[in-house]
């Protein structure tokens, strides 16, 4: 029995293998548990930053990361901000961030991430569009300044404007805040050209501008692919679901590659 499971899984890989030798255009949909291989939390599942529900002064994690408590209580968005800033910093992009970065050699890719760790660019990926914006880009919400991660001073919150004393805050979306419209643009435009071939890693793929492309996608005849340990809202609407880590799947999916 587990030999029999063991090959489907096998044949799985091979066939997806087989699809990304021949792909031309492919999308690759990411979310935190493709970080999840560097050390970084999820924010839902085991592990995961929101778990805790009612983290402090009765408020979920969503409400603490919302505009409106940063607009009026600054330094408690901030906390939390600053705590996912400290597990990136000591991070960097994993083997499965490189492996994506590699098969851009020979064909188009387009990597869109809600992550804001900046690893997909680190690693390498070119064409990167990220929806939820950058961690490491910061800018005064008064004069509209802008700041590099590296030089804010962490140690007080909220940061201030060195020249207006205006709140400094990252360039990532709050809920309760629009996604980037240049992104969002780029996106829609890419979609709009097609993919042979998308994978989804590693998201619980809770919001629409997620699972809907995926879902529209396949209809149109693109091959969809999810690689996340965990079942998702989307784990049955796809063609293959590779079971298993992200970094794991696509460096065996990479030694495939290399050997069709
Ligand atoms: P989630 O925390 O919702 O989901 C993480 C997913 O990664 C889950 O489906 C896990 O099963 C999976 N996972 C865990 N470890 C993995 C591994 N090693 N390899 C592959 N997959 C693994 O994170 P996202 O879907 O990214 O937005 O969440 C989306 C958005 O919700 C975030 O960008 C954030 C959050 O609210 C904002 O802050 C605006």
């Amino acid at each position: 029995m587990t030999a029999m499971v063991a090959s489907a899984a096998e044949q799985t890989l091979q066939t997806v293998a087989g699809a990304l030798a021949r792909a031309r255009r492919v999308a690759v949909l990411t979310g935190a548990g493709m970080s999840a291989d560097s050390g970084l939390p999820t924010y839902r599942g085991i592990g995961g930053l929101y778990n805790g529900i009612e983290i402090e002064a009765g408020m979920p994690i969503e409400d603490i990361l919302h505009a409106y408590t940063l607009a009026r209580d600054p330094a408690l968005t901030w906390k939390y901000i600053a705590e996912i800033e400290r597990a990136c910093r000591g991070a960097g992009p994993n083997a499965g961030h490189a492996v994506l970065a590699s098969w851009q050699a020979v064909r188009d890719i387009w990597v869109v991430t809600q992550n804001v760790d900046g690893f997909h660019r680190a690693a390498g990926s070119h064409q990167v569009i990220e929806l939820h914006g950058n961690l490491s880009q910061l800018f005064c919400c008064a004069c509209m300044a802008e700041y590099s991660i590296d030089v804010v001073d962490l140690t007080q919150l909220p940061p201030r404007c060195t020249a207006c004393d205006g709140l400094v805050r990252p360039r990532v979306v709050l809920f309760g805040e629009l996604l980037p419209p240049d992104a969002m643009a780029e996106y829609e435009r890419e979609l709009a050209r097609g993919f042979d071939l998308l994978f989804v890693i590693g998201t619980s793929a809770m919001f629409p501008y997620i699972h809907g492309p995926v879902v529209e996608a396949r209809a149109r005849g693109c091959l969809t692919v999810e690689i996340n340990p965990d079942v998702t809202v989307l784990s049955h609407a796809v063609d293959h679901r590779l079971a298993g880590g992200a970094r794991d799947i696509l460096q065996q999916l990479d030694r495939l590659l290399a050997a069709a």
